[in-house]
């Protein structure tokens, strides 16, 4: 708010010498107001969730149009900083259907993916997926298995002892990072939150600091797609 307020005063003031310099005075106000917009938004999915009020509309979503998605929407954002943006989708013969909320998926896989080209200055950031075939239950009703997605970057990492903080809310490693990263410290909160009200759950590895990160998440598999590389099921296996 502050920056807004300040750049909008500079160009009422009459401050800019010439109308680039005004241009870039607008420019800051409105880069300082998508910002606080994003921490506005931020706050609020929090709060709603903390009171019980989210409202999670869970059905099949397609995986890939899914990844595509977060691709084109992330992947311009990598290149601009140099860093390698690589999208693994699975080998299957048709399409893997995940059952999420679609939107609520894509924030997830956002907030995630930002992150990492976030905290990456070279190499880059991939994102895979893993079938993991397991029958279980959750929320009444059964699934054949999960899926996967991991989005592992070769970034600044997190030591090991502040690895357990991550995923509290308003968490950054330290001031002097959340100066020069940005960012409300709730992304993580958010997703952890998210991800587990549809059945999933989050991890985050690092093997330290300059190491580089994974971030994994699971969500249900609402049908068992047709393996490329596995023809023989394991359905019925009891130690699957
Ligand atoms: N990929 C990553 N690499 C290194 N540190 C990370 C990564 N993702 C998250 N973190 C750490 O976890 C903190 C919390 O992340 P998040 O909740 O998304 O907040 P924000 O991005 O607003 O700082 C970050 O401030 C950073 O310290
Ligand atoms: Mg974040």
């Amino acid at each position: 708010m502050n920056g807004i307020l300040g750049f909008l005063k500079l160009v009422l003031d009459g401050m800019a010498d010439d109308p680039e310099e005004q241009e870039e005075f607008l420019q800051e106000a409105f880069r300082s107001a998508q910002h606080l917009l994003d921490i506005i938004t931020d706050v609020l999915d929090l709060a709603k969730i903390e009171a019980g009020k989210l409202e999670i509309a869970c059905e099949p979503v397609n995986l890939h149009e899914l990844l595509q998605d977060v691709d084109r929407s992330q992947g311009n954002t990598a290149k601009g900083k140099a860093l390698n943006f690589e999208v693994q989708l699975p080998t299957t013969l048709d399409e893997v259907i995940v059952y999420g909320d679609y939107q609520r998926l894509k924030q997830v896989m956002l907030n995630l993916a930002s992150n990492a080209i976030k905290f990456t200055h070279e190499g880059g950031v991939t994102i895979t997926t893993e079938i993991i075939r397991k029958r279980f239950q959750s929320r009444n009703q059964e699934f054949p298995g999960l899926v996967m997605l991991r989005v592992a970057d070769t970034g600044i990492g997190v030591s090991l002892d502040k690895q357990n903080r991550l995923f509290q809310s308003f968490s950054q490693i330290d001031g002097s990072l959340t100066r020069r990263y940005g960012g409300t410290g709730l992304g993580l909160a958010i997703s952890q939150r998210l991800v587990e009200a549809m059945g999933g759950e989050v991890n985050f590895y690092s093997m330290g600091e300059g190491l580089g990160s994974t971030v994994t998440f699971t969500v249900p598999l609402f049908q068992e797609p047709v393996m490329i590389s596995n023809p023989t099921p394991e359905d019925g296996n009891p130690s699957a």
